[in-house]
């Protein structure tokens, strides 16, 4: 694996070819992962994007999924493999969201989180997102409040 994994992480749209590795960080991170058609969904809704980051001559090893409705953005999806976690991928994957949503006319991103999932806390809350809300009992395996955050997107 590469010394410098930021300086050689290219973050690009994803293509219908990146799925199965997408899916494979996807089943590493959740209890309940997403599918492939989920992902293949997404990449064909005008109003959301789907980005990787993937280190020069290896595959994907994060991936981000959100969508911007009239001026709301929202992060539906964002893992990072756990070879990679770490490293700083996640928060370069993070920043390219937010360019993304504000450069489609977002002027705000909201996200879901476990309550217990304390280090994407972190770096949510290191990259200005504060929380708002709390859902209880939204999550299942196991059952756990998830905690609304927003950043603004001035
Ligand atoms: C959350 C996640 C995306 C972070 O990605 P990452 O590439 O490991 O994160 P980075 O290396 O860019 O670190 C960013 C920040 O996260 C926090 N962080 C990362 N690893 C951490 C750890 N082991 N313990 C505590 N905080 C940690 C720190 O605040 C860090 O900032 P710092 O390096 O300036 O201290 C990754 O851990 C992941 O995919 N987790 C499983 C899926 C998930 O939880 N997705 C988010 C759902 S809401």
């Amino acid at each position: 694996m590469p010394d410098d994994w930021v300086g050689g992480t290219s973050i690009r749209a994803a293509v219908a070819d990146d799925v199965a590795d997408i899916v494979r960080i996807e089943r590493q991170s959740f209890s309940r992962p997403w599918s492939a058609r989920s992902f293949h969904d997404f990449m064909r809704t005008p109003s959301a994007f789907v980005i990787v980051a993937a280190p020069a001559a290896h595959p994907v090893c994060a991936y981000a999924v959100a969508y911007v409705a009239a001026d709301v953005g929202e992060l539906a999806n964002f893992a990072v493999a756990v070879d990679a976690r770490g490293k700083g991928i996640g928060r370069m994957l993070l920043e390219a969201v937010l360019d993304r949503a504000r450069s489609l006319g977002a002027a705000s991103l909201f996200l879901d989180v476990r309550a217990s999932n304390v280090v994407a806390q972190a770096l949510y809350t290191s990259t200005q997102f504060i929380e708002v809300a709390r859902r209880r009992d939204y999550y299942a395996h196991p059952v756990e409040d998830a905690i609304v955050m927003r950043r603004s997107l001035p």
